[in-house]
């Protein structure tokens, strides 16, 4: 598997703590130091699927191919407006990707979607059943958390992450994804009408957004630091051998957390909570675009990718850019 290019697409709109504490019981000062997020990016007049696709076409101008090309796009999604047809569907429309040979799916592992579809992308190009694979990972968590509950709606914000990857190189080093079953510590559901067959009972049919936050934080520190150092030490590399730890931009004191455990220096874990807040599965591309578009991150490079999310998953990936 190959990285050929990199693309991303915030929303237009930012929204910073004063002005969630405008119609809050919050604060700069409780937001900042709990999680380091200063502001976010939030969709407000945009259409979900321009988002995704303006990430998309950026990948796909920087890899050098061109739009049929491609033969497979994968989406990494939470969940957006259209419940079907799939994200993918649209983006490869909205890309002028004719088809039919281009099979379009969407994936949700939560805000580890990113790592766990690079997994899958470097399976599907190993056993030659694609070549050049558009993989978008697009979020517009703000329009389903719940904004009466300022314990999680001041931690998200939206936008888009993609990568194109092809089989031209022997880019993964190492992978480890998990799943622990906890429904309990992020839940969302859809609000689905009944049918006229049942009576309703024991369904609860409007639940918002739901999350545990210490209990998340707790998990997200202990899994991820364990994983890193799993995989790192079955590639046959130490911490000190990877220039670049990317993790899911959930919260400062996370990353902070997973860092100090692996006594690496600051340079090497690049953020972008502070201005983005935490965007799900497309916090960690969104963040490799930042970092090769302003050259910090070089070909050649060493790059651990780390996410956690709801289920509860994980997903760690080494590579070689
Ligand atoms: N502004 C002001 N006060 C707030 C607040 C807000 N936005 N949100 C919660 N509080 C209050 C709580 O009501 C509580 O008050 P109380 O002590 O009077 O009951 C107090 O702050 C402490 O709440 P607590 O939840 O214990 O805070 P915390 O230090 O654990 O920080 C999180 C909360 C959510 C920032 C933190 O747990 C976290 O980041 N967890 C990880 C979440 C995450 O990453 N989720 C995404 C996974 S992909």
């Amino acid at each position: 598997m190959k990285i050929l290019g990199t693309g991303s697409a915030v929303p237009r709109k930012t929204v910073t703590n004063d002005m969630l504490s405008e119609f809050l019981d919050t604060s700069d000062e409780w937001i900042s130091t709990r999680t380091g997020i200063k502001s976010r990016q939030i969709i407000t007049d945009e259409r979900f699927e321009d988002l995704a696709a303006k990430a998309a076409s950026r990948a796909l101008d920087a890899s050098g191919l061109a739009p049929d090309d491609i033969d497979y796009i994968i989406c990494s999604n939470v969940a957006n407006l259209y419940i079907t047809p799939t994200l993918s569907s649209l983006i490869q429309g909205a890309l002028g990707i004719k088809g039919p040979n281009c099979p379009t799916m969407d994936v949700n592992a939560a805000c580890a979607g990113f790592v766990y579809c690079l997994d899958l992308c470097d399976a599907l190009l190993a056993t030659g059943r694609a070549h050049n694979i558009l993989l978008v990972c697009a979020e517009e968590v703000t329009r389903f958390v719940d904004w009466n509950d300022r314990a999680s709606c001041v931690l998200f914000g939206d936008a888009a992450g993609a990568v194109v990857v092809t089989n031209g190189g022997d880019d993964m080093l190492g992978h480890k994804m998990t799943c622990v079953p906890m429904p309990e510590v992020i839940v969302y559901c859809n609000p689905m009408e009944p049918t006229p067959f049942e009576t309703g009972e024991g369904i609860d049919r409007h639940r918002t957004f739901e999350m545990k936050g210490r209990e998340v934080f707790r998990m997200a520190v202990t899994a991820a630091a364990n994983d890193i150092k799993d995989v790192i030490a079955k590639a046959g590399l130490t911490p000190d051998d990877v220039d670049h730890f990317l993790l899911h931009q959930a919260n400062l004191r996370i990353i902070e957390s997973i860092r100090t455990n692996l006594g690496q220096p600051h340079e090497k874990f690049p953020t972008n909570v502070e201005r983005c807040g935490n965007t799900s599965s497309a916090s960690v591309p969104l963040l490799l675009d930042e970092e090769v578009r302003a050259g910090r991150i070089k070909r050649g490079d060493t790059i651990l990718f780390s996410a956690f999310g709801a289920g509860f998953v994980t997903g760690t990936a080494l590579i070689k850019y």
